[in-house]
């Protein structure tokens, strides 16, 4: 994630994977407030990303939809940012967009979802938080949420990508490593992070 630093692990204060079974928006006592909340935010900016990719879809098939990726995806966690005072993006071990680049933190826990997957866990259930130290000394919150592939996924991170989309992912990410994937594995996943008093 842009702006947050790299962290280390053995700064770790507190961690935790709450069970993910629950609905994320539901109030639950045992759970931390800063977890509730940060659920509610990667679902907020799932279905608010789905939502115009699938619009963007109909209206003007794949090619039309990397466009509202391209600039709709940073906007809309942009907003989000602000309104809940959040920072809020996606990460991926292969990413298309290099300000997508996980940070130190970031690429440990996605190994963890890898191999928490490879053992059974279900990858919707996947998520992990920690409060830890960043390298300034600032407390910070910090969350993640597993992204599995869709099948709706597939025409622009699949195996095979049609000549029109590979062009245009071409034109706007040279340097893209987020493809070849299959329905069911992890193509990434949400992360948040959130400066403490
Ligand atoms: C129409 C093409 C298209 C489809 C379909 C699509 N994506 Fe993407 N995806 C993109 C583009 C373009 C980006 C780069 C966005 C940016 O510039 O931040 C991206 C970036 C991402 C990222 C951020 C990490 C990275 O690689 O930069 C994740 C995570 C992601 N997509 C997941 C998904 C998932 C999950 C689905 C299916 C529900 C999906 N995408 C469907 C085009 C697509």
């Amino acid at each position: 994630m842009r702006h947050v630093l790299p962290l280390i692990l053995g700064t770790l204060l507190v961690a935790g994977t709450a069970s993910a079974r629950q609905q994320p928006t539901t109030a639950q006592p045992s759970i931390p407030p800063d977890v509730q909340e940060s659920r509610a935010a990667a679902q907020t900016f799932s279905a608010t990303l789905k939502e115009a990719l699938q619009q963007a879809i109909q209206n003007g098939g794949p090619v039309n939809g990397i466009e509202v990726c391209h600039v709709k995806a940073a906007e809309i966690a942009t907003d989000l940012s602000q309104k809940l005072g959040l920072l809020v993006g996606r990460t991926s071990l292969k990413i298309r967009n290099p300000e997508n680049a996980p940070d130190n933190w970031e690429l440990a826990v996605l190994k963890q979802f890898e191999a928490r997957k490879a053992q059974g866990e279900p990858n919707d259930s996947l998520e992990f938080f920690a409060v830890i130290d960043d390298d300034q000394g600032q407390k910070t919150f910090r969350y993640m949420k597993a992204i599995p592939t869709a099948s709706l996924c597939l025409a622009c991170h699949g195996e095979h990508i049609s000549p029109e989309v590979d062009a245009k992912l071409k034109e706007l990410y040279p340097k893209d490593t987020a493809r070849g994937y299959k329905e069911g594995d992890l193509r990434g996943a949400f992360t948040i992070a959130k400066p403490l008093p």
